[in-house]
């Protein structure tokens, strides 16, 4: 619903949907946009309007919860406080079994199209991003009908195709993002393409620095830290790369506390889209097998990155991603109070600790037991811990059947 606002009423997690007034009168360019930036919101008062509109179907109302305007660490964002929110706004209508099949296809498609992009970026060619759009599109589609099946499958990973797999779960994972955090259809298909294309730079850092097995040489690291930058120039030459693309390409491994590169961009310097891009790009690349280093587990992962957040990443967007991909995200091995153990299949609709989880094996009798789907939210049986699947043996990916 679009509804006008006297602007001391104003907060974060409001969607601006319109500032009536000449350009000149108030700093903002976009004429719609999410308020999630403090800063934002201090100029918002501080321009001089009365009034503006905003649309409580993409962001807050007035009347909600007053706390999202206390200070940044407590800061609530754009986005809902319950997973089941997401559904209910994403309204997925099939069941994952339904829509893996797809999800599959997707995947694959896209795993080919950033092969032959970044081929042509290797041979020093401009190339065409309109499949990529097209693409991210149909990702988008997948995340709406149940976005548990292609969040499943953003793990699936070698070390050897690591730079196009990687850059194809960061693409998913960004469409995810932006999905949670309400952006509209046109930044959805930007934030998509911006984390396809984000490391395209890579390919132009010698193949023997990029996958060597051992630790890199203080010289090797240089010039692998030269990837945005040179990723910033391909993207350039390309026809109809947007402003988006670039900026991510360009700051995906800046930090908010300016310690990044290449620019020691810090804080406000910071794009929502480059935020969003240093979240997935750190959680994909530290739960992934690397040439040098074992993945760490999709829960271990998210609690690093919980441990690192002041500093490392917006806080606002980690929130949000954790909300997207959850606390156990898909692929986790859990152990139960039963003994049993679990991989976690789907997100639950009522809370982020009680996932869904497919039950396979008994630590008790050390062997596989049949199948058994629970809702860990019923509360028949509960998590102690997560396991290391390495531990058990077992092959996570064919149990959850991707
Ligand atoms: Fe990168
Ligand atoms: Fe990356």
């Amino acid at each position: 619903m679009i509804k006008k606002i006297k602007v001391e009423d104003v907060r974060l997690g409001m969607y601006i949907h319109e500032i009536r007034g000449n350009w000149l009168e108030h700093p903002f360019w976009r004429k719609s946009f999410m308020l999630d930036n403090p800063k934002d919101l201090e100029k918002l008062i501080d321009c001089g309007l009365d009034e503006i509109w905003i649309d409580t179907r993409k962001g807050l109302d007035v009347a909600a919860d007053q706390t999202v305007t206390e200070p940044q660490s407590n800061v609530k964002p754009a986005i809902d406080d319950e997973p089941q929110k997401i559904k209910k706004n994403s309204v997925s209508s099939v069941s994952i079994e339904e829509e893996l099949e797809s999800a599959k296809k997707i995947h694959s498609k896209a795993k080919t199209l950033v092969t032959g992009m970044f081929h042509e970026a290797r041979m020093g060619n401009a190339f065409e991003i309109e499949e990529a759009t097209v693409l991210v599109d149909e990702v988008n589609q997948s995340l709406q009908r149940n976005p548990n099946a292609l969040l499943s499958l953003v793990r699936l990973k070698n070390a050897d195709e690591y730079t196009y797999l990687h850059s194809v779960a960061v693409c998913m994972l960004m469409v995810a993002l932006a999905k949670q955090l309400k952006l509209d259809d046109e930044q959805i298909k930007q934030a998509g393409v911006a984390g396809l294309l984000h490391d395209v730079g890579k390919m132009a850092i010698p193949n023997e620095v990029l996958n060597k097995a051992g630790k890199l040489t203080d010289e090797e690291f240089d010039v692998v830290r030269q990837h945005p930058q040179r990723g910033f120039e391909i993207l350039k030459s390309c026809y109809q790369v947007s402003e988006s693309a670039l900026d991510v390409c360009l700051h995906h491994h800046e930090r908010v506390d300016g310690k990044g590169y290449p620019d020691k961009l810090s804080g406000d310097a910071l794009s929502l889209f480059a935020r969003m891009g240093a979240v997935c790009d750190v959680y994909d690349a530290i739960s992934s097998d690397r040439c040098y280093k074992k993945a760490w587990g999709p829960a271990e992962s998210i609690h690093k990155m919980a441990s690192w957040k002041n500093g490392h990443f917006d806080e606002t967007v980690f929130h949000a991603f954790v909300r997207t991909i959850g606390i156990y995200p898909n692929g986790t091995l859990l152990k139960l109070k039963s003994g049993r153990l679990g991989v976690v299949i789907e997100q639950s609709k009522k809370n982020l600790t009680t996932p869904i989880v497919k039950i396979f094996f008994s630590t008790r009798a050390n062997a596989h037991i049949p199948i058994e789907i629970l809702d860990l939210s019923k509360g028949t049986d509960s998590i102690v811990n997560v396991e290391d699947p390495l531990k058990w043996q077992l092959d996570i990916n064919h149990v959850q059947g991707i």
